[in-house]
């Protein structure tokens, strides 16, 4: 078995949290597509770089545009209680979204801007390493792991890459309907139990 001096592991892990941190840095001066010229602030998203729960919402709204903050606005605190149902905090898990700029009166992420930001998210989840990313939506679930409809893939695991994918609905949809909140919760429920 190989054993890796703690000191090293110590060093390992500074590195991870300061690469992220760069990355972040990069995301928030990002010029790469003309979101930068609308938007406010460029949202990298927050969290824990040791989370186990990485969450990909689809962009971030006028809220988190004014604070440079992911899902800070409504959807955000329904995000945050369905976190909390779990036995998690907001700073336990990581959060962030498909695109990283506002697009203009939320309009939905154009193809070429989910394109052009897919390598941050991609850094990111190859830098947290975590052990399940849950996409949050149909714009996540596209832009992640193909054109399935929400309805038929929610409360279900998919693994590619590597890695362990969770597809859910958007906080946004569960507020607009109560039944899609109840399944959300139970979606919850589901991802919780993975955890245990
Ligand atoms: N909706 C998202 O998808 N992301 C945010 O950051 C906020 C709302």
């Amino acid at each position: 078995m190989d054993f890796i001096p703690s000191k090293a592991l110590y060093y390992c892990e500074m590195t991870r949290e300061r690469e992220l941190n760069s990355l972040h840095d990069s995301i928030r001066e990002c010029k790469l597509c003309p979101l930068h010229t609308t938007r406010l602030n460029a949202v990298p998203g927050e969290g824990s770089y040791n989370a186990k729960l990485f969450f990909i919402g689809e962009a971030p709204g006028a809220r988190e545009d004014e604070s440079g903050r992911p899902f800070v606005g409504r959807s955000g605190e329904l995000l945050t209680q369905m976190i909390e149902s779990i036995g998690l905090t907001r700073d336990e898990v990581f959060i962030t979204s498909v695109l990283k700029s506002r697009p203009p009166n939320n309009r939905t992420p154009a193809p070429s801007e989910i394109e052009t930001c897919r390598p941050y998210v991609e850094q990111q989840i190859e830098l947290i390493r975590p052990r399940v990313v849950v996409l949050l939506g149909g714009v996540a679930i596209a832009a992640m792991v193909g054109p399935w409809s929400v309805s038929e893939s929610h409360g279900k695991f998919f693994e590619a890459k590597g890695r362990t994918y969770f597809m859910t609905y958007h906080p946004a949809a569960a507020l607009r309907f109560p039944k899609v909140k109840t399944l959300m919760a139970d979606d919850f429920k589901i991802l919780k139990s993975e955890l245990l």
